[in-house]
C-alpha cells in the first residue's frame, strides 16, 4: 500500500462524499425527487444527449444515489458502480447485461437460494442457460465453459454450505478463456477484496452487512476495470465502447439495462445504506472476532455434531480462507445437531438470537434453512448447498460475544 492510499475504514468515512452536491452536508442528503427541471430545452437536450453530466429522473441516477455508489466503488476499488432495488435485482441486470437468449453461464453449485432460482428456472426460461458445477472445483469450471459462455458467478463464502471457492484459481481459468468473473461479495465486504484475486464484477445485496441494520433492501454491482470489455464475446458492447472506453460495462449497464428495468434503488433507502457502510469495516472485524469465539467455545462441544467456521482450522476451506480474507472470517457459522426436532428445540429456546430469513444485522440472527429459505429445492439440491435437516445456520452479531455464548450454551442445555 503506498503512503497515500488510505485503509479501507478511512476511506469510507473521508473522501467519498461529493461536497459539489450540497453545501457542506456532513450526512448524505436524501434527494426525495423524482424528476430535475432545467432552465432551457436546450440544456435538458445536452444531458439526454449526453454532452454535458446532469441528473434528470431518479430511476437513473440521483445525487443520494450517487453517494452511495462512490463509497461503494471506493469499497471494492472499483471504476464506478450501480446502485439497485435488491441484491437480486444487482444479479439479474449483470447478466441481462451480458448475456441474451443462447447465451451460457457457469456458476458454483453452492449459492444463495434466491441466486439459483433466478439462474436454474427464471432465466433458462428466457433461454440463458446456466451449468452449475462444484464451487471448489476449479477444473470443473475450466471444462464447463463454451463458447457462449458469458460470465462466471461465483460467491466468496456458499451459504449455507460455508464453502470457500478459490478465487484466485477460478478467475484464472475464467479469463484463460476471456470470460469475465462476476463475484457476489454479499458475505465478505471489506474482509475480502475479489478485485484483489483478479474479479471483474462485484456484487452485493447491500442489505445484508453493508447496511448492517436490517432497515433497507438493496443492491450493487461494481465493475473493477480489470476486464477488456473489447473480448471477443462482448461484440454487443462494442459501440458503446467506442464513446466510453472501458467503462462499456457500466455505461450500457446505467443506460439500457438498469434504465429498462427499473431496478433503481429508493433514495431514501441509499440514504440509510450510506451511513451503514461508514461503520463496515469495524463491524465486520466485530462480528469476524465473535463468531471466532463462539466456533471455538463450540468445536469441542459433545452436544452438537458439528460446527462449521471458515476460521476454524478443522474447515475443509481454511487455507483457502486464510489466503482470502484479511482482518477475519465473517459472520456465519453452522451447527449441526441430532436432528431437525434438536434444531428447532434449540432454536425456540434461544433468548437473544432472532429467529429470521436474513443475515449481516448487527445483532445475531438464526434460522433452520432446510425448512425455510432452502425448503424450495430438491433433495439433490439441498445436498449440494449443505441445508441438511439437522443444520442451523447463524449470522453472528456485535453484541458481546459473552452473551451470545450463554444464550447459545443455555439453549444447547435445553434440547
Ligand atoms: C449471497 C447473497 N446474494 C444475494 C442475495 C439477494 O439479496 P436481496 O435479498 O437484497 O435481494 C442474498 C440474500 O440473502 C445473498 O445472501
Amino acid at each position: 500500500m503506498s503512503r497515500k492510499e488510505l485503509n479501507i475504514s478511512t476511506k469510507l468515512l473521508h473522501g467519498v462524499w461529493a461536497s459539489e452536491i450540497d453545501a457542506g452536508a456532513m450526512v448524505t442528503p436524501i434527494y426525495q425527487n423524482s424528476a430535475f427541471a432545467y432552465d432551457s430545452a436546450e440544456a435538458i437536450e445536452a444531458v439526454f444527449a449526453g454532452r454535458q453530466a446532469g441528473y434528470v429522473y431518479s430511476r437513473m441516477g440521483n445525487p443520494t444515489l450517487t453517494q452511495l455508489e462512490r463509497s461503494l466503488t471506493a469499497l471494492e476499488d472499483g471504476l464506478g458502480a450501480i446502485s439497485t432495488s435488491s441484491g437480486m435485482a444487482a444479479i439479474t441486470s449483470t447478466v441481462l447485461a451480458l448475456a441474451e437468449s443462447g447465451d451460457e453461464i457457469v456458476s458454483g453449485n453452492s449459492i444463495f437460494g434466491g441466486t439459483y432460482s433466478l439462474l436454474h428456472s427464471t432465466l433458462a426460461r428466457s433461454g440463458i442457460k446456466t451449468t452449475f458445477v462444484e464451487s471448489t472445483d476449479v477444473q470443473a469450471f475450466r471444462n464447463a465453459i463454451t463458447d457462449r459462455t458469458k460470465l462466471v458467478f461465483i460467491e466468496t463464502i456458499g451459504n449455507p454450505k460455508l464453502d470457500v471457492p478459490d478465487f484466485f484459481a477460478i478467475t484464472e481459468v475464467a479469463h484463460e478463456k476471456g470470460v469475465a468473473l462476476v463475484a457476489d461479495n454479499t458475505i465478505t465486504p471489506s474482509l475480502f477484496q475479489p478485485k484483489k484475486a483478479g474479479a471483474d464484477i462485484v456484487i452485493h445485496s447491500t442489505t445484508k452487512f453493508i447496511n448492517g441494520h436490517g432497515n433497507a433492501i438493496g443492491g450493487a454491482i461494481i465493475d473493477t476495470g480489470i476486464f477488456d470489455w473489447a473480448g471477443k464475446r462482448y461484440r454487443h458492447l462494442d459501440n458503446i465502447r467506442k464513446r466510453t472506453g472501458n467503462f462499456a460495462f457500466l455505461a450500457f449497464l446505467r443506460n439500457q439495462i438498469h434504465r429498462d428495468m427499473g431496478t433503481c434503488q429508493a433514495p431514501f433507502n441509499a440514504f440509510l445504506t450510506s451511513i451503514g457502510i461508514e461503520s463496515l469495516a469495524l463491524r465486520m472485524e466485530r462480528h469476524s472476532l465473535n463468531a471466532m469465539k463462539v466456533a471455538s467455545f463450540l468445536a469441542s462441544d459433545k452436544r452438537i455434531v458439528e460446527v462449521r467456521y471458515p476460521g476454524l482450522e478443522t474447515h475443509p476451506d481454511h487455507k483457502v480462507a486464510d489466503k482470502q480474507f484479511e482482518n477475519g472470517y465473517g459472520a456465519l457459522l453452522t451447527l449441526r445437531l441430532r436432528d431437525r426436532g434438536s434444531c428447532f428445540k434449540f432454536i425456540n429456546s434461544l433468548k437473544r438470537a432472532q429467529n429470521a430469513a436474513n443475515i449481516g444485522d448487527v445483532r445475531t440472527l438464526v434460522i433452520h434453512p432446510a425448512s425455510t429459505f432452502c425448503r424450495e429445492l430438491t433433495g439433490e439440491e439441498r445436498l449440494a448447498v449443505g441445508a441438511s435437516d439437522n443444520l442451523i445456520r447463524f449470522s453472528i452479531g456485535i453484541e458481546h460475544a459473552d452473551d451470545i455464548i450463554s444464550d447459545i450454551d443455555e439453549s444447547l442445555s435445553n434440547i
